[in-house]
């Protein structure tokens, strides 16, 4: 019998630092488990991480520590395409050309290029309530003072994610909630393409979730709702024990329930929502059942919180520092990851040039 054709699946992190269990549990525990099935590539958005990065050795560093987090987390170089973004010249150059079909103005109305529009021009979002107008929001951007720009790059983030799928004619796009829209505009674009050019060259991409349930949100520790490396209040996969018991124990918590069956407070249901993620049901049930009859005590709650975490993570980072101490088995990695993610960018690059008649004479 022939063989269904496996599925493309792509995804990337960028290299902005250490990854934290919102990465985890969000994007990399579902990378490990799909990587059997489907014909999965990886890779480390370093070009991404560059519309807001500043210090070139932090961002070098950066791709290194994601990559050895990659393949201490379970990512197999023998199963998926592990790469570097950058390595992928055939990226830039469709970057290029796709921007030619894509809007200002739908880029600007972009949420994550309003937020970080805002950060970069040091203006406070919209309170509940309050007008967000487009127009306001581009007169802030153009009369802005030179010394506070918001650069290009930032506003063609989408295009250029857009490219990182569309090159490879990936299906399936395993990410977390705050990349959907970006995801829909990928779709947008690929559409765009085919039907301007009269082609049926891109397929149009759409979200993977493996659980089939909704999208995992890890929460901060802080009684805030997202884990996040601008949040300030990450777990991360490399933390050295010390470290991590620390910070859960100085998890924010309330006074403890009053009566039996109280609703829970929002730092106490984070805290539940991890031990969910992290612990066995068993333990999950002894601790609901102990908050239930007011006979919980929080402490206890973050010790055996803080064990759980440290089951997952210490096995990572003990295989982080080892693959770090070795180069060259980084460099092989993600050499035969190019190669081979090359291979197929350089074929679709040369379609789509050869259709918008970029050609030589
Ligand atoms: P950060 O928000 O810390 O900068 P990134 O934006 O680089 O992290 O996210 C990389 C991937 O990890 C994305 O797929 C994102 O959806 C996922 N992710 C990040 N934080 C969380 C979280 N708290 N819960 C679930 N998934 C997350
Ligand atoms: N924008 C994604 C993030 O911040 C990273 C990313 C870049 C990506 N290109 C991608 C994710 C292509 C999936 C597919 O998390």
């Amino acid at each position: 019998m022939e063989q269904a054709k496996k599925e493309i699946i792509l995804s990337g992190i960028r290299s902005t630092g250490n990854l934290h269990l919102g990465n985890y549990y969000g994007a990399l525990r579902k990378f490990v488990e799909i990587q059997d099935k489907h014909d999965c590539n990886f890779f480390i958005a370093d070009l991404h991480a560059l519309t807001t990065a500043t210090d070139p050795e932090a961002l070098h560093n950066s791709v290194k520590c994601v990559l050895a987090e990659y393949l201490a987390a379970g990512i197999d170089p023998e199963k998926a395409t592990i790469f570097i973004q950058s390595d992928i010249p055939e990226v830039s150059e469709m970057y290029l050309l796709l921007n030619m079909h894509v809007g200002i103005g739908e880029l600007m109305r972009t949420a994550s290029f309003k937020d970080k529009a805002r950060k970069a021009l040091g203006i406070k979002a919209p309170g509940e309530g309050e007008e967000d107008s487009d127009e306001a929001f581009e007169h802030q951007i153009i009369g802005a003072e030179t010394n506070k720009r918001v650069n290009a790059g930032l506003l063609t983030y989408p295009t250029l994610m857009a490219v990182d799928i569309l090159i490879q004619k990936a299906t399936k796009v395993p990410v977390g909630k705050d990349q959907l829209q970006h995801l829909e505009l990928t779709r947008r674009f690929a559409r765009r393409f085919n039907s301007f050019y009269g082609v049926d060259l891109f397929p149009e991409p759409s979200d993977f979730d493996l659980t089939g349930g909704k999208p995992v949100k890890v929460p901060g520790l802080d009684g805030s709702g997202k884990m996040g490396k601008s949040e300030g209040n990450c777990i991360y996969l490399v933390d050295d024990p010390k470290v991590l018991r620390k910070k859960v124990m100085r998890a924010t918590t309330d006074e403890g329930p009053k009566e039996p069956n109280s609703p829970m407070s929002e730092p106490v249901a984070n805290l539940f929502t991890l031990l969910e993620l992290t612990s066995t049901p068993d333990v999950v049930t002894h601790f609901r059942d102990a908050y239930a009859d007011c006979s919980i005590r929080y402490g206890d709650l973050k010790k055996q919180l803080a064990e759980d975490i440290l089951a997952v993570t210490t096995p990572i980072r003990e295989r982080v520092n080892d693959i770090l101490s070795n180069e060259d088995y980084m460099r092989k990695v993600v050499r035969e990851g190019a190669e081979r993610a090359r291979a197929r960018a350089s074929e679709t690059l040369k379609e789509v040039r050869h259709i918008m008649g970029i050609r030589s004479i």
